[in-house]
């Protein structure tokens, strides 16, 4: 039986862009971006912090987000249908939180789909805390956002 030891959290790399183009694709409730747009992530000026999972030599899920000044909005996160429910998600977001730390951002903000409850409860789980909802903010189909927030306290 493989164990939580083997999972491993890193950068992406441009070889990783596939993977996360099919990942987020088989994901209806991920945010859904162009090829290009995915392309772009590892190479504008400011790139965003894009973490991938993986268990051994298998990709299993990965993160994207963007530091302005001091705020991070984290913008994706899927795990593989397959692999969810087994701590991928907690990982991925742990590492984020570094992440943004080591950028010197000092609060990580998200919205979600109110209906979308496993990421509700990892959000929660992480320690970020509803700070607000959009009304109707989602199309196809129409639905409201929970607006999530971390304030990110120094480290000792
Ligand atoms: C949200 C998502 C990333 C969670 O990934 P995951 O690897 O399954 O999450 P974890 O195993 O680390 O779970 C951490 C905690 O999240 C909560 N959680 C995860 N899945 C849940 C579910 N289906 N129902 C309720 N709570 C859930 C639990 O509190 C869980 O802790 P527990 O297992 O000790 O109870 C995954 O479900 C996913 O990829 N969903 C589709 C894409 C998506 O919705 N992305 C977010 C919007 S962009």
């Amino acid at each position: 039986m493989k164990t939580d030891t083997e999972i491993r959290i890193r950068s992406a790399t441009a070889d990783d862009l596939p993977f996360m183009i099919s990942l987020a694709h088989e994901s209806s409730a991920a945010a859904q971006w162009s090829k290009s747009t995915y392309q772009q992530l590892l190479q504008s000026e400011n790139p965003r912090i894009t973490l991938v999972a993986e268990e051994g030599d298998v990709l299993c899920g990965f993160v994207v987000a963007q530091v302005t000044g001091t705020d991070c909005e984290l913008e994706n996160i899927v795990v593989n249908e397959s692999s969810q429910r087994r701590g991928f998600g907690l990982k991925l977001m742990q590492a984020l939180i570094t992440a943004v730390r080591k950028r010197g951002a000092q609060r990580i903000f998200l919205e979600v789909r109110e209906s979308n409850t496993a990421a509700c409860g990892l959000y929660a789980k992480s320690g970020f805390v509803v700070v607000g909802n959009r009304r109707s903010y989602y199309h196809d189909p129409t639905e409201n956002a929970v607006l999530y927030a971390l304030q990110l306290r120094e480290l000792p």
